[in-house]
């Protein structure tokens, strides 16, 4: 008999298939009354197939009494309650190592865009300016000082890219990284201060919670760019919009926002801005990646009862 597997939101169609192929999958996000249908058959999943958007929150979680493995599409797990899977003895899988260079280049490319003005040139060609006048001059982005805030897989895979660029890349991570070719920075302030840009690279949830704060944003300064392609909760996004608004820092380039998809209507009218959809990961090659993660890891847990990317 094929595991009862529960669908939250969304996947990929080539996933989709794929799960109902393999499992008993169920789509919940199909459901008009989701807490009428949990409470009537909650009790017959084993499995919960979910993605960095949709998460699990605990109660969802205690809806499932039988649930023994959440598996996420999506490296970040900021969006699944942890504690409460913890408490019930669920395991998680979710998906790294597959999309760290293709969120790393999206990084790369923000930055590029905000210091080059790329998106706003493309604007004015667009809008028909260019025989009115030149576009304005641009910031350099070689040999420029490169803040990371978060050194893991993806802050390092950005931190290489820079080396392309000959940039001095310094980070700031919850505590040092031994044997790391860069120089550690304790203070987030004092890294927004030294830094031309600071790429935002951390896991969101509450622990990094704002840590983008005013003090980060005023010290990052009138000449220094933001970009955050790690999740919008990192950022104060109200004194960031401010900061912006202001001229208190040059610009941000942003692929992911506090309370997407909406995205705060004070940035579409900013030229210093660049909005992305949340695609750093949104390849065809890194989705495909993605989906066989998550399948690999529900088949090897329902064969052998082993997660080959286990987050808990
Ligand atoms: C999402 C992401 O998985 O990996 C993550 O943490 O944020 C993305 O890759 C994707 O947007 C689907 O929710």
């Amino acid at each position: 008999m094929k595991a009862r597997v529960l669908q939250h939101g969304r996947l990929m169609a080539s996933l989709e298939s794929e799960l109902a192929e393999r499992f008993d999958l169920h789509p919940l996000w199909k459901e008009a009354d989701r807490k009428a249908f949990l409470a009537a058959h909650g009790h017959e999943f084993v499995g919960l197939a979910t993605s960095a958007r949709f998460g699990a929150d605990r109660t969802l979680i205690e809806a499932l009494p039988r649930l023994a493995v959440i598996a996420n599409f999506g490296v970040g797990v900021d969006t699944i309650d942890l504690q409460a899977a913890r408490e019930r003895g669920v395991a998680v899988s979710n998906t790294p190592d597959v999309l760290t260079d293709c969120v790393a280049d999206l990084a790369f490319g923000l930055l590029i865009d905000v210091a080059r003005r790329l998106s706003a040139a493309d604007r004015f060609v667009r809008r028909g300016d260019w025989p009115e006048g030149q576009f304005p001059l641009a910031t350099r982005v070689w040999g420029k000082k490169l803040g990371i805030v978060g050194l893991g897989r993806i802050g390092n895979a950005i931190a290489r890219r820079a080396g392309g660029f000959d940039m001095t890349v310094r980070y700031h991570n919850r505590r040092l990284v031994e044997d790391s070719p860069y120089d550690y920075e304790a203070s987030l302030p004092a890294l927004a201060a030294w830094a031309d840009f600071l790429v935002v690279a951390c896991a969101g949830g509450a622990a990094t919670r704002h840590l983008v704060s005013r003090d980060v944003i005023d010290a990052l300064g009138p000449a220094g760019f933001l970009v955050n392609i790690s999740r919008g909760s990192v950022v104060d996004e109200a004194v960031l919009v401010e900061a912006l608004q202001a001229g208190r820092i040059a610009g941000a380039a942003l692929d992911v926002f506090e309370d997407e998809p909406n995205v705060p209507p004070a940035l579409f009218v900013l030229d210093n801005v660049v909005l992305l959809p949340h695609i750093a990961s949104a390849t065809n090659e890194t989705r495909q990646a993605m989906a066989d993660c998550v399948l690999a890891n529900l088949r090897s847990w329902f064969d052998s009862g082993r997660l080959l990317t286990p987050v808990l």
